[in-house]
């Protein structure tokens, strides 16, 4: 008995995976579609979702956030097989902070914000389809422009610049989405999942744990399932993070 379609970008490492986990051990009413660019990936963490406590269904779906003909194919085949989205959360993206300003820009802004900005607008006609969809972009309280230009703002990680450019673009492609399409009843949430452990910042063990500070993802995993529960309704069009809202 699937009720609720759900499809999450970047799904097979960190905190869509975590997601992934949380939300069909929730219930057998989810079906998780699990988008990402490779293959392999995508089989290896959808057997390592099928070993947890699944009730819901879970799927794969090859999608490079960054190729249009890739999202384009991705959005058909999810047409052809369920005819619509109930939750799109746009969550893949790089935390690239390479010395070369022109390349670290480049490729944060074409995966983080180019991406997600096209897989909406691919989306939507299906997200529309919906009796009650959500539109969920995973953002950063490092994308805040009020948080940032506090006096004592800290600074996280060298050449963070670029992704924070890209989480403050991605938050006003959230508000705009929110602003165009509430009338027709889309629910639109930026999200910071907070520190947690994930590929992120690397794959080496102290990258991933952030030297052992970073949390566990299935809490963000948890407050996602509490959005796509509608127990955050309240906040629709706003800046989510799991104790509250922070400042755009
Ligand atoms: N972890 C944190 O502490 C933290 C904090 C704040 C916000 N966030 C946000 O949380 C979200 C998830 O990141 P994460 O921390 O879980 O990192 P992650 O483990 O690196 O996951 C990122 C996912 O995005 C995918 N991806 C990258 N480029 C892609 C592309 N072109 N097309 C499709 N998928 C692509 C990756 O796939 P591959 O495996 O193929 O590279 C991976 O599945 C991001 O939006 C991030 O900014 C994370």
């Amino acid at each position: 008995m699937t009720s609720r379609i759900i499809l999450i970008t970047g799904a097979n490492s960190g905190v869509g995976l975590a997601a992934t986990k949380v939300i069909v051990g929730a219930s057998e009413k989810y079906h998780v579609i699990m988008a990402g660019r490779s293959r392999e990936k995508l089989q290896s963490a959808m057997s390592e979702v099928q070993q947890g406590n699944t009730r819901g269904t879970v799927s794969t779906l090859l999608l490079d956030v960054t190729d249009e003909k890739s999202i384009d194919e991705a959005a058909k085949q999810v047409q052809e097989q369920h005819g619509r989205v109930d939750v799109l959360v746009n969550n893949a993206a790089l935390g690239n902070v390479e010395p070369n300003v022109k390349s670290r820009f480049t490729s944060s802004l074409i995966t983080n914000v180019v991406g997600p900005a096209m897989v909406a607008e691919a989306f939507r006609p299906l997200l529309l389809t919906s009796e009650s969809p959500y539109s969920i972009f995973v953002s950063s309280g490092m994308g805040s422009l009020t948080m940032a230009a506090e006096p004592g703002a800290i600074t996280y990680m060298p050449n963070e610049n670029a992704y924070r450019a890209c989480k403050a673009a991605l938050n006003m492609i959230a508000i705009k989405e929110w602003q165009d399409f509430k009338s027709k009843g889309l629910k639109v949430f930026a999200f910071c999942p907070g520190f947690v452990v994930s590929n992120l910042r690397g794959t080496s063990e102290e990258a991933r744990t952030g030297g052992g500070q970073a949390g566990d993802p299935a809490v963000s995993g948890q407050s996602l399932l509490d959005i796509i529960e509608g127990k955050r309704d309240a906040e629709d069009g706003k800046f989510v993070h799991k104790d509250g809202v922070y400042p755009w």
